[in-house]
């Protein structure tokens, strides 16, 4: 029987949001260097087709590809969920949250449940998962765990001011467990993708104000593949902030600094869309 020497070969990877964009991307590319994959997400037809996509990219007969349906924000449901994906697949070296909602709007007309749940989803649901395969990672000694975030996690950004602090708070998390996981064996990572092709991007856009459109709109749409393929190369150098691209990492690494100087560039876009609608009024 072929044995694979790929790098991931017999690991165990558990993906929430593992069914579309991003978390399904990362999937692919870790099947394609022989890891074992659980997928977590709520509809099931999305994670059986994510299954085929994901199966097609193994490269031995032996790997496994496990979907279950759960919602992240349940901690018990997404405990139960790790807890079978561990029965069938094995101890996991490797989780990644991937599932996240993004509701752009102005902060006066998104409801107090758009807050709620975007931090349930985003947060909350990364924090779950975390609790929930620890234990195994604790008693292995080993193991890595990769939060995503987004540029909109290392500077607030006009209409996400749900999303945004959700982001912030990943990062607050991140940076609070690596030095007490390291200490364990175990590696945390924090993802800052850039704008990405996914189905999230064209749902965010259809409720994005004028101003955050054009705001986004200066920066580079990148492919979940080429998100992807950062990531992958994040974990396997153990890096600690994982941010594709030029913009993200000049971001990541100087966000303090420019947030002055950026937020003026910013003023002036939302301005120019304010006198383009009072013309049109
Ligand atoms: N796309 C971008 O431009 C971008 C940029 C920066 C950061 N990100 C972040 O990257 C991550 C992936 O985003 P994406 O663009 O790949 O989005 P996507 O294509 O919409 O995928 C989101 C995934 O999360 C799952 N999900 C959503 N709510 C869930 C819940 N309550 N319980 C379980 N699973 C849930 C979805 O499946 P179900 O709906 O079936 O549950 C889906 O599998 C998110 O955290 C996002 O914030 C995205």
């Amino acid at each position: 029987m072929f044995k694979s020497l790929e790098k991931f070969s017999g690991q165990h990877a558990v993906i929430t949001g593992g069914s579309s964009g991003i978390g399904k991307a990362v999937a692919k590319s870790l099947a394609q260097q022989g890891a074992n994959i659980s997928i977590i997400a709520r509809d099931g037809a999305k994670l059986e087709a994510a299954k085929q996509e994901i199966s097609a990219s193994m490269i031995d007969a032996q790997q496994k590809i496990l979907t279950i349906s759960a919602d992240v924000t349940q901690a018990k449901t997404l405990e139960l969920a790790i807890q079978k994906a561990i029965a069938e697949l094995g101890r996991p070296q490797i989780l990644i949250t991937s599932a996240g909602i993004a509701i752009p709007g102005y902060f006066a007309e998104l409801s107090l449940e758009i807050f709620e749940k975007t931090m349930a989803v985003n947060y909350f649901g990364s924090l779950y998962a975390i609790k929930a395969v620890l234990p195994e990672m604790l008693a292995a000694g080993r193991g890595q765990i990769v939060l995503i975030s987004s540029g909109a996690g290392l500077i607030g950004l006009y209409g996400y001011s749900a999303y945004s602090p959700s982001k912030f708070a990943l990062r607050g998390l991140a940076e609070s467990l690596r030095g007490e996981l390291k200490t364990k064996g175990i590696k945390v990572s924090i993802v800052y993708p850039p704008d990405t092709d996914t189905p999230q991007l064209v749902q965010e856009n259809k409720t994005k104000p004028l101003e955050t459109k054009k705001i986004t709109a200066s920066a580079e749409t990148w492919t979940a593949e080429g998100v992807a393929q950062a990531i992958v190369r994040g974990i396997e150098q153990k890096i600690f902030a994982i941010a594709p691209g030029w913009e993200m990492n000049i971001l990541h690494r100087w966000h303090s600094l420019l947030t002055p100087l950026l937020n003026w560039y910013f003023d002036r876009l939302v301005s120019q869309v304010g006198q383009k609608n009072s013309k049109l009024s």
